[in-house]
């Protein structure tokens, strides 16, 4: 992986090889962890963070679902990445927020090991790759079903509940293909391993809902906004496999893919990406870049002073 100079660890700026936990440490033992991936873009006004308030809100309740109390507050922890993406010299660049049970006791009511928290900003392009976001990927739908909201939380993006996307990833990926769509406990359509997903039926778009124990995307909710804002019309509700196989077009979306339209699904072909998947497309990456108006509000972003291209040194 691509690296930086510097990491946030618990209020300090230390060296990205520095940045070391104890191998007792709850997290490695149980997965006692939230996190975020966040993007940053370069934008003709700077870096900017997308919906970076959102994610910290996300991750911010992810926590309390898990009973892990952050000792720092949302606006610490943004500021703290900002700061840091300014001390790291950054453009675009991934961001990895993470809060995680430290070291302290391996008991399952573990409140004597304390909560840590880090923030990662690193450069790392397009998770599924520029030609999958040009002309689609190739996705399989996974023998493994996603986690259930009758034994875990769908909607926290907790570390331990990604052992789930992990099988299945590596099932599609060992398979030949370059993306797993799960199906959720019922049978109906859920999402990516890292993605959420949309269909195009009779020219309405269509996306599982919340009850499909998705993950609640904040690229999903940006895309539904902006096709809505283009005159498309979008249903969120359950979605049947074969819809998968039946529909027009197909994309995903998330913070590491961005949106990535499918063109094969369990060999049953999709086809390039079609005209409403393209004409989202282009929206939501105006968005990302800063260059739609009507989104700027989406924008975090990070004021670097003038001349300011050196990254600076650890702070004390
Ligand atoms: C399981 C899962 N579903 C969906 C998403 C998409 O969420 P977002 O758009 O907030 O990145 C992600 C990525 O965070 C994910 O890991």
């Amino acid at each position: 992986m691509d690296t930086a100079e510097l990491i946030w660890h618990n209020g300090e700026f230390v060296p990205w090889e520095d940045a070391k936990v104890h191998v007792l440490s709850h997290a490695l033992h149980y997965g006692t962890g939230v996190f975020e991936g966040v993007r940053c873009y370069e934008t003709e006004r700077g870096p900017a963070i997308f919906r970076h308030a959102d994610h910290l809100d996300r991750l911010a309740k992810s926590a309390e679902l898990y009973y892990l109390g952050l000792p720092y507050s949302p606006e610490q922890i943004g500021e703290a990445t900002r700061e840091l993406i300014r001390r790291n010299g950054l453009g675009s660049c991934y961001i990895r927020p993470l809060a995680f049970r430290g070291y302290g006791s391996l008991g399952l009511y573990a409140t004597d090991a304390p909560v840590d928290v880090i923030v990662a900003a690193f450069p790392w392009g397009a998770y599924l790759g520029e030609e999958g976001q040009k002309h689609g990927i190739r996705a399989k739908v996974s023998s493994w079903r996603r986690i259930s909201p009758a034994g875990l939380i769908p909607h926290a993006k907790a570390s331990g509940q990604y052992l789930n996307s992990i099988l299945a990833k590596t099932e599609s990926t060992n398979a030949g293909y370059e993306e797993a769509i799960l199906l959720d406990e019922r049978g109906f359509v859920c999402e990516g391993s890292g993605e959420n997903i949309f269909l195009v039926r009779d020219g309405q778009i269509v996306t599982p809902p919340h009850v499909a124990a998705i993950l609640d995307g904040i690229n999903r909710k940006s895309v539904i906004q902006i096709a809505r804002d283009l005159g498309y019309t979008v249903v969120e509700r359950d979605v049947a496999r074969a819809e998968l196989y039946l529909a027009e077009e197909i994309f995903l979306t998330g913070t590491a893919a961005e949106l990535v339209p499918v063109r094969e699904i369990d060999d049953h072909p999709i086809g390039e990406p079609g005209e409403i998947t393209r004409h989202v497309q282009a929206k939501f990456v105006d968005a990302l870049y800063g260059r739609a108006e009507e989104y700027l509000e989406w924008l975090d972003f990070v004021k670097v002073p003038a001349g300011a291209d050196e990254p600076s040194k650890v702070s004390s």
